[in-house]
């Protein structure tokens, strides 16, 4: 009798136990398990389809390669560049003489604003070269755009050398959109012209409210 109260004691709790364990193994199953079926996806969408992952093998192609190349000449939509004036700042193969933007005071404020960020800590202000940078000792000194030979230099030339680089100067075609390129060329050439500007070339009002005169 007293080994039968025992034991139904016993099974109390085993049943208690067991509920315990089963709610615990409820809540936390399968937690870091692995498992190779799909997960449960209750609402399906285009996630949940037969395909091909990266790298994987397809019998189908001849190459066994499910990942295939796109065919030669192949644009994705909107990267078609078809004018090499606009993208690459060519006409008829050379450097382009003229922007292929209206030049306007807009495109020049544009200009000066990404070029005072992207230019000038190196280029200088003014472009002549005297820049943080330099005063810095950069290894290669930017140079200054009133150099004769930058003086007679395309605008074209300057755009490229914003999309390219050039020697130990870095390419911005990544952080600087093909307008704002443009825009900054422009106002590299407005640096140009200031950097020779003689006073009879200003307005006589504008100079008149600066108070400049001929040295
Ligand atoms: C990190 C410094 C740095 C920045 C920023 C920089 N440049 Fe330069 N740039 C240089 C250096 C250095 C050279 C000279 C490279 C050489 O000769 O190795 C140079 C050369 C040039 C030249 C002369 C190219 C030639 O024909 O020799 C032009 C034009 C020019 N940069 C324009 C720009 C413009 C426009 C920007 C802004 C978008 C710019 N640079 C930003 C450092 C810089």
């Amino acid at each position: 009798m007293g080994q039968l109260a025992t034991g139904g004691t016993r099974n109390r709790c085993g049943w208690g136990h067991v509920a315990a364990a089963l709610l615990l193994l409820g809540l936390t199953a399968c937690r870091g398990g692995r498992s190779s079926s799909p997960p449960v996806h209750l609402q399906q969408n285009m996630m949940a389809q037969h395909r091909f992952g990266p790298q994987q093998a397809n019998a189908f192609f001849a190459d066994g390669r499910a990942m295939r190349t796109p065919p030669a000449n192949t644009i994705a939509d909107g990267e078609l560049r078809e004018s090499d004036h606009l993208y690459r700042g060519i006409i008829d193969g050379q450097p382009a003489t003229r922007l292929p933007l209206r030049l306007t005071a807009e495109l020049l404020r544009r200009g000066r604003a990404r070029y005072d960020i992207y230019c000038q800590p190196c280029h200088g202000a003014s472009g002549n070269g005297e820049s943080i940078l330099r005063a810095r000792k950069m290894a290669v000194p930017a140079p200054s755009y009133l150099e004769p030979r930058l003086l007679a230099a395309p605008v074209g030339h300057f755009f490229q050398v914003v999309s390219h680089g050039v020697r130990s100067m870095p390419p911005y075609a990544a952080a600087i959109p093909v307008a704002d390129r443009w825009a900054i060329a422009a106002y590299v050439r407005a640096l140009q012209l200031a950097g020779h500007a003689t006073l009879n070339q200003i307005p006589p009002d504008v100079v008149a409210r600066h108070g400049w005169r001929m040295q």
